[in-house]
C-alpha cells in the first residue's frame, strides 16, 4: 500500500505516544532551507528543527564528515581515549574560548551536566554548606524534559503531574537585574542559568545591557552565569553566540542542538579549569558523549557556521526580515508585533494565547509552502536555516504577507 500522508498520521497516532501535537505534514526529503512531503509537495522549513539545522538540511560537507567516519569508528565509549575526541576538544575550546569542553549528547543533558557542575563548584570552591546549593532561573526558561528541567519550570504543562521537583531551584522574573542581585547575595547561590533570548517562551528578547548586567552582578557575588546557548547559539542570532552582542562571557557555556547540524544529538559544555576540574572521573558521562561520529560531525558542522559566514547572514537577513514584517504589521491588524535577533524571530498574534488563530495561520503557511509552529498559542517563531538567500527570503515575505492577508478578510 502506498505510503500517502494520512496513512503515515495514523500509524504514529496508533503506535506512537501522544507527546507531541505536529502539523499535519508528513516530510521524506531535505534540502538546505526546503523539505518536501511525501506527497512530493516543497516547503520552505521556517523551524529548522527547533534550530537544530542551522547550516540548512543534509549539508553536504556534515553528511560527508559523517559518512567517512561512519566507516572509520563509530563508538568505543569513553573507557578508552579514541583518535578524535581530542582533537575536537581542542578546536572546539579554542573556538569558543575556553579551557575544556565537556561533550554530551542532547542540549537537557547539557543543562544538566552545567547544573552539577555549578554545584559541585558550590561545594568545592565557594565553600557553600552540603547540600545547600541553590541555581536560580529566569521564569518562562525552556532547557528540556528531565525532571531537573521541569522542576526549574513554571509552565504547569511542563511540570504538573510530575511531581516532587529537584529542590535548590528558585525563579526570578526574565530580565529583571535587581531581583537577580538579590537572589545573588545569599552565599548559598552558586548559578544563575539563563537563555540569552528565551526561544521557547516566544523569542523573548531582554534589555540591551542585560547579558552584560548578569555577568557583572554573578562577578561580584561569586556566582557562577550559564549560558543556555542550545538554541540561541551557534551563529542563529547573528553572532557565534547571542553573549557575543554584550561582550558577556559566561562561565559555563552550553551548546546542542546545531553543534551537530541537525544530523544527530550532540551538546557539549564549555567551562575553565577552575570550573570544569571540579568533576574527577567516575562522577559524570555518558555512553555516546564524544563519540567519534559526533566529533567528526561537530567539527564539520562549526566548520560550515565559519566558512559560510552564517552569523553575518543571519544578522543582515534577521534585519531585512524584521523591516518587511513591520511593514506587513502596517498592513494587517493581525499581528502585533515581530521581534527577534538575526534569524531567530516570531510574531505575536492579535489574540488570546489560547485562540487557535495562530494555529491556524500555521496551517495557512503550510498550504502556502511555508512550515512554521506556534508556541505559547498566538506567537509564531521563524526561523529559517541560516543558509537562506535574500531571493529566498523575499519569496517567504511574500508567503507569509499574502497568508496574513488571507486572514484578515
Ligand atoms: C534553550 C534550550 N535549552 C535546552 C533545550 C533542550 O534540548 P534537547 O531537546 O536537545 O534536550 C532546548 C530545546 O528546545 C532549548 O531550546
Amino acid at each position: 500500500m502506498a505510503q500517502t500522508s494520512v496513512s503515515l498520521i495514523n500509524l504514529e497516532d496508533r503506535y506512537g505516544a501522544h507527546n507531541y501535537h505536529p502539523l499535519p505534514v508528513v516530510l521524506e526529503y531535505g534540502k538546505g532551507i526546503y523539505v518536501w512531503d511525501v506527497e512530493g509537495k516543497k516547503y520552505f522549513d521556517f523551524l529548522s528543527a527547533y534550530s537544530a539545522v542551522n547550516q540548512g538540511h543534509c549539508h553536504p560537507k556534515i553528511i560527508d564528515a559523517l559518512k567517512l567516519q561512519a566507516e572509520a569508528l563509530t563508538l568505543t565509549s569513553r573507557a578508552f581515549y579514541n583518535s578524535y575526541l581530542g582533537p575536537y576538544e581542542k578546536f572546539v575550546t579554542e573556538l569558543f574560548g575556553y579551557d575544556k569542553v565537556l561533550p554530551m549528547n542532547t542540549g537537557v543533558e547539557g543543562g544538566e551536566t552545567a547544573n552539577k557542575l555549578a554545584r559541585k563548584w558550590g561545594y568545592m570552591k565557594k565553600g557553600i554548606p552540603h547540600n545547600k546549593a541553590r541555581i536560580i532561573f529566569a521564569k518562562g526558561n525552556f532547557w528540556g524534559r528531565t525532571l531537573a528541567a521541569i522542576s526549574s519550570s513554571d509552565d504547569p504543562l511542563s511540570y504538573e503531574g510530575f511531581g516532587p521537583y529537584m529542590p535548590g531551584y528558585d525563579l526570578i522574573p526574565f530580565n529583571n537585574l535587581n531581583a537577580l542581585e538579590t537572589e545573588l547575595k545569599d552565599p548559598n547561590v552558586c548559578a544563575f542559568m539563563v537563555e540569552p533570548i528565551q526561544g521557547e517562551a516566544g523569542v523573548v528578547v531582554p534589555d540591551e545591557g542585560y547579558l552584560k548586567g548578569i555577568r557583572d552582578l554573578c562577578t561580584k557575588y561569586n556566582v557562577l552565569f550559564i549560558a543556555d546557548e542550545v538554541q540561541t547559539g551557534i551563529a542563529r542570532t547573528g553572532r557565534l553566540l547571542a553573549t557575543d552582542y554584550e561582550d558577556a562571557k559566561p562561565d559555563i557555556l552550553i551548546l546542542g542542538k546545531a553543534l551537530s547540524g541537525g544530523v544527530f544529538p550532540v551538546s557539549a559544555v564549555l567551562a575553565n579549569d577552575e570550573v570544569m576540574l571540579c568533576i574527577q572521573p567516575g562522577e559524570h558521562g555518558s555512553t555516546f558523549g564524544g563519540n567519534p561520529l559526533a566529533c567528526a560531525v561537530a567539527k564539520a558542522a562549526l566548520e560550515v557556521v565559519l566558512d559560510e559566514k552564517l552569523s553575518k547572514n543571519a544578522f543582515e537577513l534577521g534585519v531585512y526580515f524584521r523591516e518587511k514584517m513591520n511593514a506587513i504589521i502596517g498592513e494587517t491588524n493581525l499581528v502585533s508585533k515581530v521581534r527577534g535577533k538575526g534569524l531567530l524571530n516570531a510574531i505575536v498574534i492579535n489574540d488570546t494565547p489560547d485562540s487557535s488563530t495562530a494555529w491556524d495561520i500555521c496551517l495557512a503557511l503550510k498550504d502556502n509552502g511555508l512550515l512554521a509552529k506556534p508556541t505559547h498559542g498566538n506567537i509564531i517563531r521563524f526561523a529559517p536555516p541560516l543558509v537562506i538567500n535574500k531571493e529566498q527570503m523575499d519569496e517567504c515575505v511574500s508567503i507569509i504577507r499574502k497568508t496574513l492577508l488571507e486572514f484578515r478578510k
